[in-house]
């Protein structure tokens, strides 16, 4: 399962010129001189989190003068982007039997649910809830409390609240659940983020390291608090990889390191009514 923002903030231009490939990379210029090199370049790039895109200098320019074009572009190296995740978990996964769950988050744009629900294959989970096996329902709701970033799936406490208490009014056994909810629940160890001010700069304390803050949703708490799922399974929040227990439910945040090229997950092993064990992965 994938637990939401999977989409890239950036594209980064690759710029062909006579038979060769040049782009910014990591403060630097890099030249492709090769279709392998070029190849190594885009997987390089998206490693990153931003969308290569193959272009020349002029058409750059132009689509830079608009905004509707650049928006066009950035929602088609999107679709590209999860459309080959897609065909990867169809190709790999389905013939191992398993179920694959795609989530998007607060950052992802409302058309990449529409994607993936294209997919015979991979579900799409956001305000629904899906039988997980014979003993487990998950619901699942993709967007978060207000952030200072304003993206597509922020939502006030009392908006999120709604979404939350209608996808979870239908579970036979709210216990036995597992709450797949992309935001993490607030005060918590899995919801600190460094404190930001009214330019989104990082607060530092008077020792110089940035001051932390609790970011995540209390509504999530509530709800949590009340139902007294199995798991919480949460993202959000790349620094606040971790466990949090609230009263019988335990509630996990992988975090998130992309930025490094690692991948980070979890994987909980289950029994009927209890969680046997898990283990935080990375790679
Ligand atoms: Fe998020």
């Amino acid at each position: 399962m994938i637990g939401g923002d999977i989409t890239g903030k950036t594209i980064t231009p690759i710029f062909e010129k006579g038979g060769s490939w040049t782009a910014e990379y990591v403060g630097g210029w890099r030249t492709a001189q090769s279709r392998e090199e070029l190849e190594k370049l885009e997987k390089d790039v998206r490693e990153l989190g931003s969308y290569p895109y193959r272009t020349t200098e002029s058409e750059w320019a132009s689509l830079r003068q608009s905004e509707t074009e650049m928006s066009d572009v950035f929602e088609q190296v999107m679709a590209d982007s999860i459309r080959r995740w897609v065909k990867i978990a169809e190709e790999r996964l389905r013939p191992l039997g398993c179920k694959t769950i795609f989530n998007v988050g607060n950052d992802d744009l409302a058309f990449v649910g529409d994607l993936i629900r294209e997919s015979e294959y991979v579900v799409y989970p956001n305000e629904t809830i899906v039988q997980i096996d014979d003993y487990h329902e998950m619901p699942s709701v993709g967007y978060s409390n207000m952030t200072p970033w304003n993206c597509p799936g922020d939502l006030s406490e009392k908006e999120l609240l709604s979404k939350l208490e209608k996808t979870t009014t239908a579970l036979t056994k709210p216990d036995m659940s597992l709450f797949n909810f992309h935001c993490p629940p607030y005060d918590t160890q899995i919801d600190v983020a460094p404190k930001l001010d009214a330019d989104l700069k990082p607060v530092l304390t008077p020792g110089g390291e940035p001051e932390m803050a609790h970011v995540g949703s209390t509504s999530v708490r509530e709800v949590i608090e009340r139902l007294q799922p199995l798991a919480g399974m949460h993202g959000h929040i790349h620094e606040s990889r971790g466990l949090s227990r609230i009263g019988k439910t335990q509630c996990f945040n992988p975090g998130s390191e992309y930025l490094n090229g690692v991948l980070r997950g979890l994987v909980i092993n289950l029994s009927e009514k209890k969680i046997d064990n898990y283990v935080f992965t990375e790679g």
